[in-house]
């Protein structure tokens, strides 16, 4: 689908080994983009066990992975809570290949901590949720659409946001409200940059079969006496009982979503978020 020949994309939170970020750079460079990947240094303690067992090494594996496809990629670490760090990253992303033409906002705060009532809910958990989820979803639409206006060659913004940005659930105050948020921004976002050709969508997954680190899957997991891979495959088994399609989504599922809403075919398609949820939920 959609041949992005001659084509940059930049994708926020790329360096997962099961992450939609991963899948999502993978996908575009199938289609034939460039690709600029980029995620935070993390502890080994703050990773998927996976990741650490299986030596992954975040972006500069998944580097090889699309090199590997015959398409050139850039990694670059930077954190997204630091605004410095979204400009120097994007001017990097500039100097190394001239142009961006697609920026996919995928990174979000590594979850867990927030899973409390609002009651409970840190200050300081809100504000760091609010920052990556949303706050840097709004500086690289910023920077990276500057880029793209200033090219006059139109371009396309995918922001991964939500079935949380829909529909709320108990203790994800600080999570839905941060991606409730990136629909309002979505949606204005597309006002803006559509008298330049450039289209900003979203799209809503529902639980999606990652290896996502949660500090509070580790704690249930402790709390109950079984490894955090066992608790997360009963998380799984059971969303996907949950969910009408029978089973929760795959990390490829959102980027054949994303490889849609990038591709020539979507056009015409601007402001909307799409579910990607095995019928969850239908507004
Ligand atoms: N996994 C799910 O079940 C699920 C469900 C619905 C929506 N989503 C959305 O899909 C997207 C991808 O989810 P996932 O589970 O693949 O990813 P994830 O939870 O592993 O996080 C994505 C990436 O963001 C990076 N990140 C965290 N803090 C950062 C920072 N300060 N600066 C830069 N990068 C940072 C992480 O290192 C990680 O690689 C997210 O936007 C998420 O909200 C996920």
């Amino acid at each position: 689908m959609g041949n992005l020949d001659g084509k940059v994309a930049l994708v926020t939170g790329a360096g997962g080994m099961r992450g939609v970020g991963r899948a999502t750079a993978l996908k575009l460079a199938a289609q034939g983009a460039d690709l600029a990947i980029t995620d935070v240094r993390r502890d080994a303690s703050d990773l998927p066990p996976a990741e650490v067992r299986q030596e992954w090494h975040s972006i500069d594996s998944v580097s090889d992975e699309v090199e590997a496809l015959g398409r050139r990629c850039l990694p670059r670490y930077a954190d997204l809570g630091i605004s410095d760090e979204i400009q120097t990253l994007v001017r990097q992303v500039m100097e190394h290949y001239g142009r961006i033409d697609i920026l996919i906002n995928n990174a979000r705060a590594v979850i867990g901590r927030d899973k409390v009532p609002v009651t409970d809910l840190e200050e300081e958990v809100w504000h760091h949720f609010l920052d990556i989820n949303t706050t840097a979803v709004f500086l690289c639409t910023k920077f990276v659409g500057q880029e793209m206006v200033r090219q006059g060659s139109g371009g396309r913004i995918i922001n991964i946001a939500s079935n949380a940005s829909k529909q709320a659930s108990a203790m994800g105050a600080a999570y839905s409200a941060s991606k409730f948020a990136v629909l309002g921004l979505t949606q204005a976002s597309a006002l803006d940059l559509a008298p330049h050709g450039i289209t900003v969508n979203a799209v809503c997954p529902g639980p999606i079969n990652t290896d996502r680190m949660s500090y509070w899957e580790r704690s249930q997991a402790d709390a109950a006496g079984v490894s955090l891979e066992e608790f997360r495959a009963q998380i799984v088994e059971q969303a996907g009982r949950a969910t009408p399609l029978g089973r929760i989504a795959e990390a490829e599922d959102v980027a054949n979503m994303v490889g849609f809403l990038v591709s020539d075919e979507a056009n015409f398609i601007t402001g909307q978020a799409y579910n990607v949820n095995g019928g969850l939920l239908f507004h």
